[in-house]
């Protein structure tokens, strides 16, 4: 008998367990998918460097920093997978941008887009179009936990840090703090620079179709100054 036939057999086993597994596991979308409800954030995110982070890995793109971080600012990055963990949405990730994928496809996953920061969306993109349909025909709120368990991220910081860092602490970008200081980020600051050319998009008031936790803890905060007109 061959001697790899029952360690294939193993494999196997594991291959399909891995991919039931995967069967219930969210997956990314791109950005398109959540403007069609979402189109005022939408548009605000277009204007945050977020929007924009793919095109940077250019050549010929912000030369002048590329050079004190030591990075070729000739060379073409943008399928360095050393670079797109970082400047595309879920890379690595199912449903993730891959350098391979229809130009239209990528084009929805490249930068730092909304799943970077909420979670990939396959499926709690559902429960927002049903939570919505539930309080305009009665008023009930929908239960957030619903959303956690569809795979929506409400821990902003822990996004953020997978990609920033924290402190001066090297997190595998070569814009980090050791290179200039003004690269160390901290949260909170960080997380209230809203608009053009900032980290976050502008905040709209929300209607109040999901209850409970969890709930950041600058949700109040943000929604005191938010803009009007979300519906
Ligand atoms: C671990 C995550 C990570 C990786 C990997 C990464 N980056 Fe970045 N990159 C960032 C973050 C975060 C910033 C924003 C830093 C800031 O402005 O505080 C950034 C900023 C940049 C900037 C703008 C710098 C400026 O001052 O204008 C360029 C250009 C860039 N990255 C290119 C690259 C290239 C090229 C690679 C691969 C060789 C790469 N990055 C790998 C996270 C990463
Ligand atoms: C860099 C991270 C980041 C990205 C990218 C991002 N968001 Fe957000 N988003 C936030 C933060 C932080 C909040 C505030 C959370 C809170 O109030 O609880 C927020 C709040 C929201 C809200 C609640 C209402 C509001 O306006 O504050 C909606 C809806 C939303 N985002 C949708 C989107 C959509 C759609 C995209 C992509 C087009 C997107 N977000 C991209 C970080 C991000
Ligand atoms: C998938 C990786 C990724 C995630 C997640 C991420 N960022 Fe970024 N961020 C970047 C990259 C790359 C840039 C560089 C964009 C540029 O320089 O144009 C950047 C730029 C920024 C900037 C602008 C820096 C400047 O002054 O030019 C701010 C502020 C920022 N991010 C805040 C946040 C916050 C707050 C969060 C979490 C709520 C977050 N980011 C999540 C990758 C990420
Ligand atoms: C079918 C429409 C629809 C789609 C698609 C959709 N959403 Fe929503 N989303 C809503 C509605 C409705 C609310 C509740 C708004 C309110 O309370 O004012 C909501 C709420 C949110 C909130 C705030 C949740 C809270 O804590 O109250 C965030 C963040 C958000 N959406 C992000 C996204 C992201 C990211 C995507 C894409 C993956 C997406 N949404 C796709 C309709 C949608």
């Amino acid at each position: 008998m061959n001697i790899f036939l029952p360690f294939l057999s193993v494999l196997s086993v594991l291959w399909a367990l891995s991919a039931a597994q995967a069967a219930d596991k969210a997956t990314y979308e791109g950005f398109k998918v959540c403007a069609k409800c979402h189109d005022l954030q939408a548009e605000a995110w277009q204007a945050t460097s977020h929007a924009k982070a793919f095109d940077i890995l250019k050549p010929g793109q912000r030369a002048e920093a590329k050079v004190k971080a030591k990075v070729d600012p000739n060379k073409d990055y943008t399928a360095d997978p050393g670079c797109l963990g970082c400047h595309t949405t879920g890379y690595g990730e199912p449903g993730g941008y891959d350098p391979a994928m229809p130009p239209a496809q990528a084009k929805a996953l490249a930068g730092v887009g909304c799943e970077s920061c909420h979670g990939p969306g396959s499926q709690f993109k559902k429960e927002h179009g049903d939570a919505e349909g539930r309080f305009k025909k009665g008023g009930a709120t929908t239960d957030r936990k619903v959303l956690v368990e569809a795979g929506q991220t409400f821990d902003y910081e822990k996004a953020c840090v997978k990609c920033h860092g924290v402190g001066t602490n090297k997190p595998g970008s070569p814009f980090n703090a050791l290179v200039d200081p003004k690269y160390a980020f901290e949260f909170d600051k960080a997380v209230r620079t809203t608009g053009k050319g900032k980290g976050v998009h502008d905040h709209f008031k929300l209607i109040g179709v999901f209850s409970g936790q969890p709930v950041h803890r600058l949700r109040a905060e943000f929604q005191s100054t938010a803009k009007e007109g979300a519906e």
